[in-house]
């Protein structure tokens, strides 16, 4: 049980976090400074989500399959140091890990280096928040679907139309998308945790939100907002999933409250393609 002490040493922490680190909208700048703190992954590393693709890319696998064009390639949005790229990469010809931070993107790609999957795999630093970036992508790539795991509920409110319209444009108007983000109660699930850092928080997290990295959560009402029904379709969602993280210090993995959207533009349903046909039956 948190008491008053605890929250205020929490609470302060933060204030202090975004004294020092600036506005959490400077995504390259904060996630940058967070990756180049990284030396270890996976199941005993020092990333918080970077949980074996079993628990994580696995399970999405099985609730995105069935929507996709398998033809496409995947953009692995966000994709950190790229293990659920290569295992997405098992399953689709060709993944496109994307991030906005250059130290996570050569992470991912010395993580793949000589792996099985590395001949359908690449990793570049691209920027969601700008949309130009995107068109060029598009440009060179043609439609693609999207995965994303974790990234959009990091996002601040005045770039995620910003951030939609990117995911959009790599879409075109045959690419599926499917995120899966942490809920707004994430951040209360962590606090209830026992603390071993300054702020009271689980160390992985405490280094997280000490690069001045601000989880905001992702809700229906941001489903709502953000995709709303006139523009985009919702193939599939489910709103009591779970986020594995890594084991933390007290000893045991979390499941952290999350929910998932698989999405598709309206106007690539309009367009006709077959997958829009069956989407638009589904939707009624
Ligand atoms: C919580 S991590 C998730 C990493 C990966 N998706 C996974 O599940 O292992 C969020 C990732 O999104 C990246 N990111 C944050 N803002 C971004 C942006 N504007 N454009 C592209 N990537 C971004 C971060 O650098 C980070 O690697």
């Amino acid at each position: 049980m948190k008491t008053v002490k605890d929250a205020m040493k929490f609470y302060s922490h933060v204030l202090m976090f975004r004294l020092q680190s600036g506005s959490p909208r400077q995504y390259r700048k904060q996630w940058e400074s967070y990756w180049r703190t990284i030396h270890a992954t996976g199941a005993d590393g020092e990333v918080l989500w970077d949980n074996e693709p079993a628990k994580a890319a696995a399970e999405d696998l099985r609730r995105f399959a069935p929507h996709m064009d398998a033809r496409l390639p995947v953009v692995d949005l966000g994709c950190g140091n790229g293990r659920q790229s290569r295992f997405l990469a098992r399953h689709f010809e060709r993944v496109i890990g994307v991030d906005v931070s250059p130290a996570a993107v050569e992470l991912a790609r010395r993580e793949s280096q000589g792996s099985p999957e590395e001949g359908r795999l690449e990793f570049r630093v691209w920027d969601g928040a700008k949309p130009g970036e995107a068109e060029a992508l598009h440009a060179e790539i043609g439609d693609a679907n999207i995965y994303m795991r974790t990234v959009f509920h990091c996002v601040q409110s005045p770039d995620r139309p910003r951030f939609v319209t990117s995911l959009a444009t790599l879409l075109g108007a045959q690419g599926t998308l499917y995120q899966i983000e942490l809920s707004k109660s994430a951040l209360d699930t962590f606090r209830q945790l026992p603390g071993d850092s300054p702020s009271g928080l689980p160390t992985l997290v405490h280094n997280v939100v000490r690069n001045g990295i601000h989880p905001i959560g992702f809700t229906p009402r941001d489903r709502r907002r953000y995709y709303p029904d006139e523009r985009w379709i919702v193939l599939a969602q489910g709103d009591a999933v779970v986020i594995n993280t890594v084991r933390l210090a007290h000893g045991s993995e979390v499941q952290v409250p999350a929910n998932y959207l698989v999405l598709r533009p309206r106007r690539a349903l309009l367009a006709g393609t077959a997958g829009g046909d069956q989407a638009l039956h589904r939707a009624g």
